[in-house]
């Protein structure tokens, strides 16, 4: 049986290969809690593995399900995240360190230190928000289980609060998390957490510790204890967002997942290509800052993702930077193509695509710029010096001679990226002032890539076109809009050299 999935087919090895994958790493998982309990002193683990053997294997057994029961929500409810070893070693690696630093900041320095809401923060900006809701609720079960069954001299009431904090400060830096937009936000986010684990754990520390087999008050409460273990509140609460500052770059890198924050700083004009584009090719910069306009509404349009629209257009054309000066949008009054031949020409302009595609590799920048930088012209001829060839010849020209080498788009953002370069410069070109003349250039432009079936690989629809096309009408007409022609005042100079106007 397979299954339809993200344009894979999801096949019974996928799903023999993603159980194996979790398999190893709950077995990795064990090993690292293994060497935690044997190298701690909070475990005399012979005394303790005689008199509670069966609660340590308890606790293993537990550990087992939440992991299964992970990899089954995964399985249902988000596929695509265990399609790949690389994408369940991501989940492992930060319940890993979840599993590290919790033993070893919880069980030497004290309970409400530990960095609960890490895993939230994490799986939320490096996932997505729906998964860490999931993750979070396994991490603060997952350090429950161990706290309770695995760690003797941890009273009951600490695990229960233990898990309430883990679980309500993940909860809470997930909702705002989520709509952080610069890594530096998350520090504020750590400041918030700690007030929903400061009110447990004062509520827990004014009624008194209560030992874990005799059910009497163990430990007495007293202003000095309280105010500590606050303190441990606060810092459990920073320390979450500190870490994470320092851990996401290191995951960003090793998975290559595009966050956020990585995106914003990409198309941030600070950006080294995008810098370097502005200063050495500032008329191709004007064009592709027009063209993410152009890209982020109708990405809006059809529900594709906004910022990855912004990116794509912003680096599309980043090519031109081998030769700026041989692209219209950067010459001045003189033309460089006047001396060279049309196939010259053509060369030079098609080679654009590649050289982008190259150059955003070499950068290690995401792939799918590099794709839509190398897609974005498809297989469309370049026009103008197709003409000038054939006026120059008696004989026949091969027209792909004078094309692009595409690929064509193959995915709707590549698409969309494809009719905004083109309709921008062909707005511009027939000075369209009024919403009827974009709407004729837009559609001239989209309904000759349908002609040419440039849109043949991409599962882009004709509603999607449509929408597409009424979203560039409203952007387009918005920034070339008619402008009023204010009439002219003529100042005469008054004696005392200040300008009055003529009545
Ligand atoms: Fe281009
Ligand atoms: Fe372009």
């Amino acid at each position: 049986m397979t299954e339809k999935m993200l344009g894979k087919e999801w096949t019974r090895s996928h799903t023999l290969k993603s159980a194996l994958w979790f398999l190893l790493h709950f077995a990795i998982f064990l090993l690292i809690g293994a060497v935690l309990l044997l190298s701690n002193k909070f475990s005399q683990l012979g005394e303790f593995m005689s008199a509670q053997g069966a609660n340590y294997l308890y606790a293993i057994f537990c550990v087992f399900l939440l992991l299964m029961i992970t990899y089954f929500y995964f399985f249902f409810e988000d596929r695509e995240m265990i399609s790949g070893g690389k994408n369940i070693a991501l989940l492992f690696m930060v319940l890993d360190l979840h599993l590290v630093l919790s033993c070893l900041i919880g069980y030497n320095i004290a309970i409400y230190a530990r960095p609960v809401a890490l895993v939230a923060l994490l799986i939320c900006i490096l996932v997505g928000r729906k998964d860490a809701i999931f993750m979070n609720i396994i991490a603060a079960l997952l350090i429950f289980v161990i706290d309770t069954f695995a760690v003797p001299d941890v009273s009951n009431k600490e695990c229960y609060s233990s898990l309430i904090i883990s679980f309500s400060a993940g909860m809470i830096a997930i909702f705002l998390a989520s709509k952080a937009r610069t890594r530096f936000s998350i520090v504020a986010i750590g400041l918030l957490i700690v007030i929903p684990m400061d009110i447990i754990i004062f509520l827990l520390e004014v009624t008194g510790l209560i030992g874990p087999e005799t059910g009497a008050i163990t430990v007495e409460p007293s202003f000095q204890r309280i105010v500590t273990q606050m303190g441990y509140g606060l810092f459990g609460g920073v320390a979450s967002t500190i870490l994470f500052l320092f851990v996401l770059p290191v995951f960003e890198s090793i998975f290559n997942r595009l966050t956020v924050f990585r995106l914003r700083e990409l198309t941030s004009s600070d950006a080294k290509i995008l810098k370097k584009l502005k200063a050495e090719a500032p008329g191709t910069y004007n064009h592709s800052v027009m063209v993410a306009q152009l890209a982020e509404a109708s990405a809006a349009a059809i529900g594709e993702n906004v910022d990855y629209a912004r990116a794509a257009a912003l680096y599309h054309d980043v090519g031109k930077l081998h030769y700026p000066e041989h692209f219209t949008e950067n010459q001045g009054d003189y033309n460089l193509h006047d001396e060279l031949t049309p196939e010259l020409s053509a060369d030079i302009i098609r080679s654009h695509a590649k050289d982008g595609y190259t150059l955003i590799r070499a950068q290690h920048l995401p792939e799918f710029l590099a794709d839509i930088a190398l897609e974005h012209h498809g297989t469309m001829p370049i026009r103008y010096f197709y003409a000038k060839a054939l006026k120059m010849t008696d004989g026949e020209l091969n027209i792909e001679d004078f094309s692009y080498m595409g690929p064509k788009p193959q995915s709707k953002l590549a698409a969309i990226i494809m009719i905004c370069d083109a309709s921008e410069a062909a707005v511009r070109a027939v000075n369209a002032r009024s919403p009827e003349e974009a709407e004729k250039a837009i559609r001239a432009v989209i309904e000759e890539r349908m002609d040419l079936e440039q849109f043949s690989e991409c599962d882009i629809t004709m509603a999607d076109l449509t929408k597409i096309r009424l979203a560039l009408v409203n952007a387009l007409t918005g920034v070339y809009h008619h402008r009023i022609k204010y009439p002219s005042i003529k100042y005469r100079r008054t004696e005392n050299g200040t300008k009055g106007e003529n009545q």
